[in-house]
């Protein structure tokens, strides 16, 4: 079985090789599916990551979020704890770039919220198997932060990135939905 470092370098180089138009139809795609989702229309606080290549576009969901009057909240790291904390953002000029071309909310121009009143998290990942098991970025950034999570959750993956297993270790907590471009896989 393949380890999470040589799976997460091998996912990298796959989705680097996504066209422009692909990597746009599949994010539309997935976007679209996403909005028909019951945790989508009834949520008021999105949680979610501003995408970084070869991610799944997030900036077409925040906007949506934002043009149906949700309020979004992004994470900011705090790499010595390993720690999320998730902030507002009313405006994509609040973001700043941080580290590895990761953009973060400004802490002067955002307020920090409880966790508690995410409605919706969209948990990001590289690759995922069919039970909701997640590869990260290797952080373990969300491991830590769904341990004292109760909200929805869900992730967005191209099909690329649904696997048939990983060396999944204890402490990995599973998603609960993967929403692909074509179908959206629910685990029970
Ligand atoms: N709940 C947790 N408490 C303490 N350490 C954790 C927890 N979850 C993950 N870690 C640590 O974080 C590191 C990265 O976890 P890993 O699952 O490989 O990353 P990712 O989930 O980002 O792919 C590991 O060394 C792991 O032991
Ligand atoms: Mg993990």
């Amino acid at each position: 079985m393949f380890d999470k470092n040589t799976l997460r370098k091998q996912m990298k180089e796959t989705l680097s090789k996504l066209s422009k138009p692909i990597y746009e139809d599949y994010s539309y795609k997935i976007a679209s599916r996403l909005y028909n989702e019951d945790v989508w229309k009834h949520a008021n606080i999105i949680g979610i990551t501003v995408s970084a290549q070869p991610e799944v576009d997030t900036y077409q969901i925040i906007r949506k979020a934002w043009e149906e009057g949700k309020q979004v909240v992004i994470p900011k790291c705090y790499p010595k704890e390993k720690r999320l904390s998730f902030r507002t953002l009313t405006e994509f000029s609040q973001l700043e770039s941080v580290f590895f071309g990761l953009f973060e909310p400004i802490v002067d121009l955002t307020t920090e919220i409880e966790p508690a009143s995410i409605d919706l998290l969209i948990v990001p990942g590289l690759a995922f198997t069919r039970d909701g098991y997640r590869l990260g970025f290797g952080g373990g950034y969300y491991d830590r932060f769904l341990t004292n999570y109760i909200g929805e959750s869900l992730s967005l993956a191209f099909n690329q990135q649904i696997i048939p297993q990983f060396a999944v270790e204890k402490h990995d907590i599973p998603v609960s939905k993967i929403i692909t471009p074509e179908e959206t896989v629910k685990i029970t």
